[in-house]
């Protein structure tokens, strides 16, 4: 996923299927113009791409120019279009093909029609690379089209929004749910793992999803899920992790507004972490980090035996069993801090040091996310 400006993009169309698609076009055209030299005309700016790897792949002489006309700005084909600007070649007579980077409304192609009507061109022939026939309201012929695609907006392959993405070689389709931050929070026994989650979770108006909360509340509520996950627990087995994400998928589904979500508890596994990955990918979102408080054992074991003196917690009153919870948890989440490396999607912080100290430093990975 990239953003340019203020909006999100995600992946649409693949350099190669762009590739396929112009070399498609090319052959057509040049079998169809088999006994002429036909002047491509690549419409500035979007088009310098498509006509560079176009007249690249057009086997047969040909001439190339560019005219600009439209003045285009956001994501909203404007109205009033500017007039032609570097038309000096004399045309009358010749095979004019338009190459057009893309046909939306078809507002730019109206006055194309209406600048060549006047140069006594022998045919005017429209080939575009991208095409929304949702969006377009003319009645002209497009007589070769390369994709066509549903009427949102789109970056990359010389196409901008608002000057940036132009240089992208992939073209990337606008995100129309909201952006979401999503984490995954880690930390050992100790760290202060729920303490910063209730503070990130106000902070970002993030929405905490406790895996064992999830449990207890579809067990409880006796849910479909819940009871499918109590037949397994009861009979001693693990939950598949389907059913798992099946919960969380409800759980992300029920707060389908939020600004992100902090995952605590799960994924354990890397196949869990790409299943994750997964659920989000079909939320039109994603995993953006995993983050890890790091504390080191002696503190994390001073801390636990002085919680375990008042908080009564059988657990926190023994220096091996504390030992013993951290070497399980470094042993857990080691697969899981090579799943997310190898994605630049594990940030480490350091949990040493007073509450607003580690919501500061989480809050700077958070912000640069
Ligand atoms: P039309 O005049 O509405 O057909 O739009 C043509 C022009 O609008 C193109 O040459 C582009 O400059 C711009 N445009 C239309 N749709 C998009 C898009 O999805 N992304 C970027 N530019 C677009
Ligand atoms: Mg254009």
């Amino acid at each position: 996923m990239i953003k340019l400006h203020d909006k999100f993009f995600k992946p649409f169309i693949a350099a190669k299927q762009i590739d396929d698609a112009i070399t498609r076009m090319a052959e057509q055209i040049a079998v169809d113009f088999a006994d002429e030299v036909p002047v491509f005309i690549g419409v500035l700016n979007g088009s310098f791409m498509v006509v560079s790897d176009f007249v690249k792949k057009y086997p047969k002489p040909c001439e190339v120019t560019f005219i600009k006309l439209a003045s285009y700005e956001g994501v909203k084909s404007t109205e009033d279009i500017q007039r032609l600007i570097g038309l000096t070649q004399d045309l009358s007579g010749r095979s004019v093909v338009i190459l057009e980077d893309i046909i939306d409304t078809g507002g730019t192609l109206a006055e194309i029609h209406r600048i060549f009507k006047n140069e006594n061109v022998k045919s005017l022939t429209i080939a575009t690379l991208f095409y929304k026939p949702t969006a377009y309201k003319k009645d002209f012929k497009l007589h070769y089209v390369g994709i066509e695609i549903p009427d949102k907006f789109i970056v990359g392959y010389g196409l901008d929004y608002d000057g940036l993405g132009r240089n992208l070689p992939e073209v990337y389709q606008i995100k129309t749910t909201q952006h979401m931050t999503n984490l995954v929070l880690f930390g050992p026994p100790g760290a202060g793992k729920g303490t910063q989650a209730n503070f990130l979770k106000e902070k970002y108006d993030l929405v905490h999803i406790s895996t064992g909360d999830v449990f207890r509340y579809n067990i409880k509520n006796e849910t479909a899920l819940g009871m499918l996950a109590k037949s397994y627990m009861d009979k001693g087995e693990l939950v598949p992790d389907q059913v798992t994400i099946e919960m969380l998928s409800a759980e992300v589904e029920k707060n389908a507004g939020a600004n992100g979500f902090i995952f605590d508890g799960f994924p354990r596994t890397s196949a869990q972490a790409a299943a994750l990955q997964e659920l989000m990918h079909s939320k039109d979102s994603e995993i953006n980090a995993m983050i890890a408080l790091e504390v080191e054992d002696s503190i994390l074991i001073e801390r636990l035996l002085e919680r375990g003196k008042t908080s009564g917690r059988s657990d926190d009153a023994d220096e091996s069993i504390i030992s013993n919870r951290i070497k399980e948890y470094y042993s857990k989440t080691a697969i899981l801090k090579d799943y997310y490396s190898e994605q630049d999607r594990y940030f480490g912080v350091d949990g040493v040091g007073s509450v607003e100290e580690i919501t500061e430093r989480l809050s700077t990975v958070i912000d640069a996310l």
